[in-house]
């Protein structure tokens, strides 16, 4: 038996990805081999296909760190059922037909929810919840500005912001991209591209800032969020997709007694699991219920997954992009 996956085969642009067949890989104790249904796309597959993640693997390797499906194979040690539907997230080897996955960390997949949407809520909805509340201690009441309010963890932390009381303020791209994230519940949106973010987040507050930032964009992004937030306030930063890191000026952290936090799913799980993991209740249920939704924005076949991180690259993406083997 062999399987369509797709490989990266040296450090580049998305033209070093190509499908090929292989075998699939065996559970060993304690794990489960998930027949793919759909694997979820995340920026951070495209920063380690550049080779400019942190840690990550080198070529060649199968990228994709979350999938649904259902359980195929089980190994040693492992009580679960063969046909059993599940999401999870996986070390590597989600942009396949059959992925391996530790049976520790298998996850429901939420009520009614399609294969395609459940591949979204690993990765980019425990990052959102985590950033607002565990990391960021958001209060009903507070305001929240959340840039790329559009993308995947934006239009979860758009969602569970405003679930959570909070007066959210997006930034986006393009008017397009603010549309959607008001569909998501966002409060006021500013096209960044347009307009100095830091002076409307000033009238939209009456000079006062906001309480949390959510930064997944770095570089000038990081730097100038600092002059949005107020006195106490909260910078979570989560990731770079500018390409550039954020470099916050130490004296305006002291003089306004802000804090910057960083925040890592992957490095987190290994060190405070059941911090991380605390979320996936409510989560489960929030998404379970309908009350908030997985914003699937774009599907690929398993072949285009080169089409696909180029789209989310040229910043044509919104919500959650995934692949169907
Ligand atoms: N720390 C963690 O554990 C963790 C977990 C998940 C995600 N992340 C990070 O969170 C960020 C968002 O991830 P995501 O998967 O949800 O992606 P995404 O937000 O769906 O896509 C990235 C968005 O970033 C904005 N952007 C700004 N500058 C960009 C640039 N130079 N190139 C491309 N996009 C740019 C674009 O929105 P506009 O067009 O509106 O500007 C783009 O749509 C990424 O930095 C990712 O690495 C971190």
């Amino acid at each position: 038996m062999t399987m369509r996956t797709v490989e990266v085969t040296e450090f580049g642009d998305a033209g070093t990805m190509t499908v090929s067949e292989a075998e699939p890989p065996h559970p060993g104790a304690g794990e489960v081999r998930i027949e793919v249904r759909a694997a979820g796309i995340n920026f951070a597959d495209i920063m380690q296909r550049r080779g400019h993640y942190h840690g990550g693997p080198e070529p060649p390797y199968v990228p994709g760190m979350e999938v649904a499906g259902v359980i195929d194979a089980v190994g040693e040690g492992v009580a679960r059922e063969v046909g059993e539907p599940v999401v999870s997230l996986v070390d590597g080897g989600g942009y396949a037909e059959y992925a391996v996955a530790d049976a520790r960390g298998l996850l429901e997949i939420p009520g009614e929810m399609g294969f395609e949407a459940a591949a979204g809520f690993p990765v980019q909805w425990l990052t959102a919840h985590n950033c607002l509340h565990e990391w960021g201690d958001l209060e009903a009441g507070e305001t929240v500005l959340v840039h790329a309010a559009a993308g995947g963890v934006g239009s979860a932390a758009v969602q569970l912001a405003d679930e959570a009381g909070a007066e959210v303020i997006g930034t986006a791209s393009t008017e397009e991209k603010l549309a959607t994230a008001s569909e998501y519940g966002m409060d006021h949106g500013i096209r960044y591209t347009e307009a100095d973010f830091v002076a409307r987040v000033d009238e939209l507050t009456d000079g006062e800032g906001v309480d949390i930032v959510l930064d997944g964009v770095g570089g000038e992004t990081t730097d100038r969020s600092l002059d949005a937030l107020r006195s106490f306030g909260r910078m979570v930063s989560f990731g770079a997709a500018s390409g550039e890191p954020g470099r916050p000026n130490t004296a305006d952290l002291l003089f306004g007694n802000k804090t910057v936090i960083g925040y890592h799913l992957g490095r987190a799980l290994q060190q405070q699991p059941m911090r991380v993991m605390g979320a996936v209740p409510e989560l489960t249920q929030l998404l379970g219920d309908g009350t908030l939704a997985v914003q699937v924005g774009h599907t690929f076949d398993l072949a285009e997954a080169a089409d696909a991180h180029e789209f989310i690259e040229n910043r044509n993406s919104t919500g959650k992009v995934v692949l169907v083997p």
